[in-house]
């Protein structure tokens, strides 16, 4: 009786091996650091300096979100717009905002940015000598989001939808836990003494425009731009494309 017991016992905890050997790892629930498919663009101390107001160049165009256990979300946006009437003239975005995000009981997604530490950098080379340098804020509302196994490359995959549904390109899982800058607020607004970029040759914080309209994402320029989107995701920019004004 007791041995048929035991071997009852041992024989269930073969299975339980059996089955954690086989059992795939469990797919996270949106924590982490996610990445489109060129895996460059990534949110992070490589895409933004708060210290220096720096944007990184990626070697490729691609969105990049993190969000945290604890609440907070981060994201990196790298695009190249191709202009169809003067493919000379193509234009760039680099955008970098986090704040905290929220699960709302419909399945939607809030995205709520710390507004005065979004950074925008735009340039258009044939309109502008110099790339345009700006605070950005935008708060988002995702419809929905749904995390898979990605049955070829077998990595986890993050859908994100737009407040109308339609679907962000996919996002790969990159790092788990996510790869973030420190999620309080890093620049806090501060007395703007005029003149001072170009009189040091150096943007301070202080300096910065609070002109989170230069180009939005629900602007109409925006929405024009947003039919060159998946082009200019798969774009690799030119070198050069981008120019910081100092
Ligand atoms: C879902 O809930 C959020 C937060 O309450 C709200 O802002 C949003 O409009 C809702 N969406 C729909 C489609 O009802
Ligand atoms: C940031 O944007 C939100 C709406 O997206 C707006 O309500 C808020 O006033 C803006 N904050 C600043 C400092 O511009
Ligand atoms: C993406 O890049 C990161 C950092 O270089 C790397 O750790 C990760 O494995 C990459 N992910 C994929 C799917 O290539």
């Amino acid at each position: 009786m007791v041995s048929s017991i035991a071997s009852v016992l041992l024989l269930t905890a073969a299975l339980a091996a059996a089955q954690a050997q086989t059992a795939p790892p469990p797919i996270p629930d949106l924590i982490g650091t996610w990445s489109s498919k060129s895996n460059s663009t990534l949110t992070g101390p490589g895409f933004y300096d708060p210290v220096n107001e720096l944007f990184k160049e990626p070697k490729h165009t691609g969105i990049s979100y993190s969000f945290s256990a604890d609440g907070h979300y981060e994201e990196a946006y790298y695009r190249a717009i191709s202009n169809p009437t003067n493919p000379k003239c193509p234009k760039g975005i680099m955008q970098w905002q986090h704040g905290s995000y929220t699960k709302n009981a419909n399945g939607s997604l809030t995205l709520a940015p710390i507004a005065v530490d979004g950074r925008q950098l735009y340039s258009d080379p044939c309109s502008y000598k110099s790339a345009v340098f700006t605070r950005y804020n935008a708060s988002e509302i995702l419809k929905q989001y749904a995390v898979e196994m990605d049955g070829y490359s077998h990595i986890p995959r993050l859908t994100l939808y737009k407040f109308d549904g339609t679907p962000i390109i996919p996002l790969y899982l990159a790092f788990s836990p996510p790869q973030m800058l420190p999620t309080s607020t890093l620049n806090p607004l501060t007395t703007a003494t005029p003149g001072g970029a170009k009189a040091t040759g150096k943007v301070r914080r202080s300096d910065l425009p609070l002109n989170h309209n230069v180009i939005n994402k629900r602007t109409p320029q925006m929405q024009t731009a947003d039919r060159w989107w998946w082009f200019g995701v798969f774009m690799t920019a030119s070198g050069g494309a981008l120019y910081y004004f100092f």
